[in-house]
């Protein structure tokens, strides 16, 4: 069986050179006083390269202004008042990248040539416009508009901003800049002491702005940062632009449109919504899977607060910490989950247990180019979904498998023995395909592919039934991991009476949670009830932890508990519909059943719950987006059987 070889990490929060410039050219200034001041100047062509300059240069910025500007009196007598304050934007998808010091402002003019120049070449553009449910401002929609006025797309992203220098922890974030435009063309200094009814005020959200107008003329802009508050020190710089086009920076603050789905001690396996709703026949879909990596993933400890106040800004994000050198992030697209469509797949490494993070999805550019000159080229970023680590080490995520291939999520794993992902994919997948053999020589002995009148149901075949099958198999021999240690009361207790790996003699570091022998040996003692509705004299009453198979052993115990042997463990229970479902669509002759609330049900399997936790395991589950199945006719199911899908006999 061949399984995929993790090729070397290859990091995606690598920007593109030019922008690894910026950040160099960022700290520079930061490091050397005398260049504290940077300014994008006006350049030719909009596909020129950024050209940042410290402020002896800025003189040059009247220069390269509009002769309209100089024409006006008024006007060239503000510029000299204000010199090194008006910076005349490239052109239409040109940024400027701009320090500013608290308290200033700085006038942006987007010129009337630029205003009229041609609109860009349209793009192909990603094979769809992505659904993420938000109301958003982005994507390739070019407007051509009545030729009277042209629509300007305007927008401002925080870069860096004042870092918390308290000596405490950070409490407060950092307050944000303002942009402020004209809407009339009195106001060519609009600004915080400019007339309110004669400009448009915004201030940035998580370091994020956008405005749209309609320009008949030269458009005049500026952004204002406000004064540094206590316990904080530091510039701001930020990038703004002007596009007849569309944005040039994007954010989507209220849709994730990225989804956990599940972690390990050391790493997180996150994936996109579906991409497309296509088919696998049309165009569209094989367009979005021939795509290597429409997306990238920022991860960053939720207790690292240098995030905080630009959560909006992909410029933000490339600048800060985030995404410190070792951890590492490999992605694809895949059409695992439900409805088997296009999604990009993220898995991030080298996390640290036990902890905290948020993820944020995000485009580079327009997803294929970046930068100036690029409709779109800023980037865009969606809202962050937290997730947290595991801490006892025995579980890990598996997912890509040849058989199982619907299987993503952590399962019991010994560092010790199986070190690496394909290593106990094989164990478990292998199990489960041959498993599956036996069922499906079975399953040959059944009139399936007959006239519909002489198949066992009308309404299901022999594929429905060896799919339910699968389904049932996968989730049941590969069962989901979570730590022995979590609280929650879904989970089920398994394999206590194994001794926790002895994580001493482990080469990956020691486990978290080294008193866990202890909790687990005082617990083996005590009064054990899986079932309250079982029969009252039944045995379900007079049972330990360690006197039941349901929680001092596991699932298949010849492969997790020899083996593997992950040592204690708690199981996010296979969902109790994967087994109804099976009944319903096998031929009864295979003669399965499920077993009966009671009698076993409750220790077997787990049900759904409708809040986004996923309480019970299925096959493409993901955090936050599994709603309750509408499983009709539980009831109808208790059949008669010959043998119970129960993998447990009581006490
Ligand atoms: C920012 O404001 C300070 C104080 O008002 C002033 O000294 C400095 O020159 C200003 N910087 C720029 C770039 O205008
Ligand atoms: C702006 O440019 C347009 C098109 O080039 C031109 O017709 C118009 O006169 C210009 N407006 C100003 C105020 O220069
Ligand atoms: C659009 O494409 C044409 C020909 O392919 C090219 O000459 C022109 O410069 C392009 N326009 C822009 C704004 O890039
Ligand atoms: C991104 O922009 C470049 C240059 O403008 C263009 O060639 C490319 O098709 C665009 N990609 C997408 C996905 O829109
Ligand atoms: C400050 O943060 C650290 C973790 O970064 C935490 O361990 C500590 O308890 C915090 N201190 C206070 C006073 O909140
Ligand atoms: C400019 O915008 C302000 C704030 O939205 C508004 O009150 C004012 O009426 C606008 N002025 C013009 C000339 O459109
Ligand atoms: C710009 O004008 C068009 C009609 O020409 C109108 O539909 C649109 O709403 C206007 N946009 C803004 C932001 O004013
Ligand atoms: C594509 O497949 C779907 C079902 O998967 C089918 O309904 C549709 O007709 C097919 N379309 C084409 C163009 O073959
Ligand atoms: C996907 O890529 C393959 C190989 O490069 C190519 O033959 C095929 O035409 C592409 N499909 C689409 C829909 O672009
Ligand atoms: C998982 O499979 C997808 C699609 O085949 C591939 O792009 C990705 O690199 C694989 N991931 C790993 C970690 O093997
Ligand atoms: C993707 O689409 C399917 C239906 O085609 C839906 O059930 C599922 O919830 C969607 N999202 C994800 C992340 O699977
Ligand atoms: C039924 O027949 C179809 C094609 O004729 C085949 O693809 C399928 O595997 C068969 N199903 C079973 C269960 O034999």
């Amino acid at each position: 069986m061949h399984f995929p070889k993790l090729s070397p990490l290859q990091c995606r929060f690598t920007v593109s050179l030019a922008a690894s410039l910026i950040v160099l050219s960022v700290y520079l200034f930061l490091w050397n006083p005398h260049l504290a001041y940077a300014a994008e100047i006006e350049t030719p062509s909009p596909a020129s390269p950024l050209i940042i300059l410290d402020h002896y240069a800025l003189d040059l910025t009247d220069d390269l202004e509009d002769p309209q500007d100089v024409d006006d009196d008024q006007d060239a007598q503000h510029a000299k008042r204000a010199v090194g304050d008006v910076v005349t934007l490239g052109g239409s998808n040109v940024p400027g990248l701009l320090n500013i010091e608290a308290g200033n402002t700085t006038i942006w003019h987007f010129s009337n040539a630029s205003l009229w120049a041609p609109y860009a070449n349209l793009t192909d553009g990603l094979p769809s416009s992505i659904d993420d449910g938000d109301t958003g401002d982005s994507g390739t929609i070019y407007k051509r508009q009545n030729p009277s006025t042209r629509l300007v797309y305007i927008s401002v992203t925080t870069c860096l901003q004042p870092q918390w220098n308290g000596s405490t922890n950070q409490t407060t974030t950092p307050p944000q800049l303002t942009l402020y435009v004209s809407n009339a063309t009195s106001n060519k200094e609009p600004g915080p002491n400019a007339p309110a009814n004669r400009q448009v005020a915004i201030t940035l959200n998580e370091g994020f702005a956008n405005y749209s107008m309609n320009a008949t003329t030269d458009i005049y802009m500026s952004v204002h940062a406000p004064e540094v508050p206590a316990n904080f020190s530091g510039i701001w710089n930020y990038e703004i632009a002007a596009s007849i086009d569309n944005y040039y920076h994007g954010a989507h603050p209220d849709s994730p449109f990225l989804y956990l789905v599940d972690t390990d001690t050391h790493a997180a396996l996150l994936v996109t919504n579906n991409l497309t709703q296509a088919n696998p026949n049309e165009t569209t879909y094989q367009q979005w899977m021939n795509l290597t990596s429409p997306f990238t993933v920022f991860v960053q400890p939720t207790l690292d607060r240098s995030l905080d106040g630009m959560r909006n800004s992909y410029c933000g994000m490339t600048h800060a910490s985030i995404n410190n050198a070792s951890s590492s992030v490999q992605s694809g697209m895949i059409t695992r989950g439900l409805g088997h469509k296009p999604k990009e797949q993220f898995y991030i490494q080298e996390l640290n247990g036990s902890t905290s993070y948020f993820g944020v999805l995000a485009m580079e550019g327009n997803s294929t180019k970046t930068g100036s000159g690029v409709v779109g080229g800023g980037g865009q970023v969606w809202q962050p979904v937290s997730f947290k680590t595991k801490s006892d080490n025995n579980c890990a995520l598996v997912f890509n498998l040849t058989f199982c291939h619907d299987v993503a999520y952590a399962v019991p794993s010994n560092q010790d023995r199986y070190p690496d992902q394909p290593s106990l994919s094989a164990v478990y997948d292998s199990y489960a395909a041959g498993l599956y053999e036996n069922f499906a020589k079975s399953l040959d002995q059944i009139p399936c592919n007959t006239t519909l009148s002489a198949q066992y149901s009308p309404a299901k075949n022999c594929d429905d039934c060896a799919d339910a099958y699968k389904q049932w198999l996968c989730a049941v021999t590969m069962p989901r991991c979570e730590d022995f240690s979590s609280p929650l009361p879904w989970l089920q207790p398994r394999n206590m009476g194994q001794k926790p790996i002895n994580s001493s003699s482990s080469s990956i570091g020691s486990m978290p949670n080294p008193d866990m022998f202890q909790q687990v040996q005082g617990q083996l003692d005590q009064q054990y009830i899986p079932m309250t509705s079982a029969p009252s004299d039944s045995d379900a009453f007079r049972q330990t932890y360690g006197s039941v198979s349901a929680t001092n052993s596991s699932r298949n115990p010849s492969i997790i508990v020899d083996q593997i042997a992950p040592g204690p463990y708690k199981e996010v229970k296979p969902c109790e519909d994967l087994c109804f479902s099976l009944v319903r669509s096998c031929p009864a002759a295979l003669g399965f059943g499920c077993p009966d609330p009671g009698r076993g049900l409750e220790v077997d399997y787990g049900q759904r719950s409708d809040d986004g936790q996923v309480t019970c395991s299925y096959l493409g589950a993901v955090y936050y987006l599994n709603a309750a199945p509408t499983v009709s006719g539980t009831s109808s199911l208790a059949v008669a059987v010959a043998v119970v899908l129960s993998l447990w006999i009581l006490g």
